[in-house]
């Protein structure tokens, strides 16, 4: 087991005991008699990432003295719409590694991986018609329309190299926070909806999850694909001008900025030859030096972690809190 791996295990032994149960829901959830499904589902269930987000929704009711019986089927929900948008999200970025197997899209093709991101949309809403509450398919099924939202957002806004942060800063924060933020409000208050602190963790989730996507986006231009185990650089292939490269395009001069937009816009070949068959997101880091860029967007990173553990300090002492917080430091610094 690698390093961030350890540190992983750590900060979900609070709700070890929790998320093992989810994890069984989760492999009943996956089972389906068509063998071609189960051949897929089995595909993604091999790898099965880092599980933040559920882990998110047990952590929250830990801490705030809010456990109930239904909260590991609650967060096995969470992960399933995650899924869900990853198997589309690969689909819509034409992606081929997802946590270090080949995609669904890749290893099958679009049709079938759009079938399947649907196929898990629906065990998940159908799972939470069974819980006692409908809390969970009220706050999931509004987190999922904002996810749709944000994609599609993201899409039209391609090749734009003058958008402000403020806009990136929505996207990003409707396609990924949105979750995040989803799965700690649930945690704290479901099934009965304690409004503020529900709302105070709903808020601290937006801002981890914020920074969660601005950590990710600079390890897509920056990171070591061996170590992220999945595809990298497919922001700069999909015209995805994200927070290191707008920082970066920004302060550029107008010849510089021409090689960046050129870096995303070339034709193939021309790439090919520029980069060495490297690819667009090479090409970039040959044209421009992105550090300071990077540094920026982990410095912001940074910020929004630190404001969202302020919104941890009403809650008493527990391990499930300092989990939280170890969490925050965990999204700054993980590598994949
Ligand atoms: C990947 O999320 C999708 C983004 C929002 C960037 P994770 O990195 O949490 O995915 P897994 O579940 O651990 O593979
Ligand atoms: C996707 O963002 C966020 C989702 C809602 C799935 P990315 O496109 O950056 O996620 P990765 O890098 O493919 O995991
Ligand atoms: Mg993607
Ligand atoms: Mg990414």
């Amino acid at each position: 087991m690698t390093a961030p791996d350890a540190r992983l295990v750590l900060l979900q032994e609070p709700v070890a005991e929790g998320l093992e149960r989810m994890r069984e829901l989760l492999a009943g959830q996956l089972d389906e008699a068509s063998p071609a499904v189960r051949d897929m589902t089995g595909h993604i269930a091999r790898f099965r990432g880092k599980q933040l987000r559920a882990s998110l929704t047990l952590l929250a009711g830990e801490a705030g003295g809010n456990s109930t019986d239904e909260h590991p089927a609650v967060a096995c929900i969470v992960e399933m719409i995650h899924l869900a948008t990853l198997v589309h999200d690969d689909v819509l970025d034409g992606a081929t590694v997802r946590r270090r197997v080949a995609c669904v899209n890749e290893r099958w093709d679009n049709q079938v991986a759009v079938l399947l991101g649907d196929f898990l949309y629906a065990r998940a809403f159908a799972l939470s018609t069974e819980l006692s509450s409908r809390m969970c398919s009220r706050v999931l099924s509004e987190a999922t329309r904002r996810i749709c939202v944000g994609e599609i957002e993201q899409s039209t806004r391609r090749y734009d190299f003058e958008m402000s942060q403020g806009d990136y800063e929505a996207i990003a924060g409707a396609k990924t926070a949105t979750l995040y933020g989803a799965a700690c409000e649930l945690g704290a208050c479901y099934p009965s909806g304690n409004e503020e602190g529900g709302a105070r963790m709903r808020a601290f989730g937006y801002e981890i999850g914020l920074a969660f996507q601005i950590i990710d986006d600079c390890l897509d231009v920056v990171g070591n694909p061996e170590v992220v185990g999945k595809s990298v650089g497919n922001d700069v292939e999909d015209g995805k001008v994200t927070l290191p490269v707008l920082w970066t395009y920004a302060r550029a001069s107008e010849a510089a900025r021409s090689r960046i937009r050129d870096a995303y816009t070339l034709p193939a070949e021309a790439v090919e030859e520029a980069a060495s068959g490297r690819g667009r997101a090479e090409l970039l880091r040959s044209v421009c030096d992105l550090e300071p860029g990077v540094e920026y967007a982990l410095a912001r990173a940074g910020e929004l972690t630190r404001g969202a553990l302020e919104r941890l300090e009403g809650l008493g002492a527990s391990q499930a809190r300092d989990a939280l917080e170890a969490l925050g430091g965990y999204v700054l610094e993980r590598r994949w």
